[in-house]
């Protein structure tokens, strides 16, 4: 188990770089099982759940090569052979390699997804994806068995945005004979990246970054690369940081029309913020005014951005809301600030926060990533030592978090 340790109340200055995006890098790894040759994937985090991806490419029979933040995949060796449910448990981007087996050798099996645990976090309309493109899946308790003689090209609508269904379909209808419309996609910037390597590879799809992707199937995809894009929600959670404690902070290698609406919303409560072609600079603010929160897909304001927020929110002034519309049980990090002292009130799918109420140092525990990077900032802003226990599921999606807080003049160290 590890744990953060963090002594609270400094002011941090200087410069934060923000890594590649977890999310995206997530996808792009087993996008590379399409490719009939080698592909290169620059600008990696490093982050354990990239480490977890790595392994399963692996167990499937490729080969990797990788030295600082680029990886080199040879597929040509890879078998679909299953995913052991201890593999397919350890994170919930798992499933893309169901998608880029069935795409590539018209076979996969594997078990459940993992991921976070935030609420239900249902597949139906990655399933529902492979129906319609012609697939048959056989569902035993949580295992998923996924064949097809022919994968065929179809009109498909998403229920929802669904950021993983939008993934898993691109996977399939980049090989599937004809076109395929994904109508209702998710409008993440990491489709966008995904798209943009398949394309590299030699697909064809269009639309992505809108609701509507088009997608014509092609036989064989070439030797490409792709750089990651920079991570919005490790970016937003150092905005936040510096919003509370920031002397001039600089967050560098932004895309500021990712975080958007993180921003206006840090503006609205009060916060200055000097925004750049590719950084932005960030004062503590003087006071901070409650703000109402609504969680909704890109360009909306990002789920996984709400629990950072939290702690800002136990700062301002009056009464402030977020309203989670995505995962219904996204709210356990409230639970361990209420033990720092925040004044919290949950009531089902809406979080209350009261402020502000000075923070204490104490003993909390990380239950999920987001929330985890919550506690983070909570202990930037105590008053005296934070004790984060669990502290692996931070690491599982923030690179180096611990040496960027110091390089900035934060007092945090890690424990393994
Ligand atoms: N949903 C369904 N059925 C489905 C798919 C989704 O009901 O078949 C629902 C989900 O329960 C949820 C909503 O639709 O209420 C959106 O889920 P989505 O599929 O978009 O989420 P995801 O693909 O599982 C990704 C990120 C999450 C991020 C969400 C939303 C990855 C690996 N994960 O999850 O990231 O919260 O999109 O933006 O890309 C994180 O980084 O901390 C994280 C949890």
């Amino acid at each position: 188990m590890s744990k953060i340790i963090i002594e609270g109340n400094h002011e941090l200055t200087g410069k934060i770089n923000i890594s590649g995006a977890k999310n995206s890098t997530l996808a792009l790894i087993p996008a590379a099982i399409l490719c009939d040759d080698e592909v290169t994937i620059t600008n990696v985090p490093e982050i354990s759940d990239t480490k977890a991806m790595e392994e399963i490419l692996t167990y499937l029979g490729a080969k990797l090569k990788e030295e600082k933040g680029i990886i080199t995949i040879d597929p040509k060796n890879i078998e679909s052979k299953e995913i052991p449910e201890e593999i397919s448990r350890k994170l919930r981007a798992s499933y893309y390699f169901m998608s880029a087996l069935l795409s590539k050798y018209k076979n996969a099996c594997m078990y459940f997804p993992g991921g976070c645990s935030i609420g239900s976090r249902p597949i139906d309309q990655t399933l529902k994806g492979y129906r319609a493109l012609g697939a048959t899946v056989i569902e035993e308790g949580n295992k998923y068995t996924v064949f097809a003689d022919k994968l065929i090209g179809a009109e498909i609508y998403l229920d929802m945005p669904s950021v993983g269904a939008t993934v898993n379909t691109l996977l399939v209808a980049v090989k599937a004979e004809g076109i395929t419309t994904i109508n209702n996609a998710a409008k993440e910037p990491e489709i966008v990246n995904i798209a943009t390597f398949l394309n590299n590879m030699g697909a064809n799809i269009k639309g992505a970054g809108t609701s509507i992707i088009k997608i014509e199937g092609v036989k064989n995809l070439h030797k490409a690369s792709i750089e990651v894009i920079p991570d919005r929600i490790e970016a937003g959670t150092y905005m936040i940081v510096a919003a509370l404690l920031g002397k001039d902070l600089i967050i560098e290698n932004i895309i500021p029309e990712h975080v958007e609406s993180l921003i206006l919303k840090l503006k609205e409560s009060g916060v200055k913020i000097n925004v750049n072609r590719d950084h932005c600079v960030i004062n503590k603010g003087d006071y901070l005014k409650s703000i109402k929160i609504k969680t909704l897909g890109f360009p909306g304001f990002p789920t996984d951005l709400q629990q950072p927020l939290a702690t800002f929110l136990t700062q301002c002034n009056g009464v402030s809301t977020i309203e989670e519309t995505l995962y219904e049980n996204r709210f356990k990090n409230l639970e361990q600030l209420e033990k720092m002292g925040s004044k919290v009130k949950v009531d089902v799918k809406k979080g209350y926060i009261t402020g502000p109420t000075p923070l204490k140092g104490k003993v909390v525990e990380a239950t999920d990533l987001r929330g985890g990077a919550c506690l983070v900032i909570a202990g930037l802003i105590a008053e005296g030592t934070t004790t984060i226990e669990n502290a692996e599921h931070i690491l599982r999606g923030y690179s180096n978090i611990v040496e960027k807080l110091q390089e900035v003049g934060a007092k945090i160290k890690i424990e393994q």
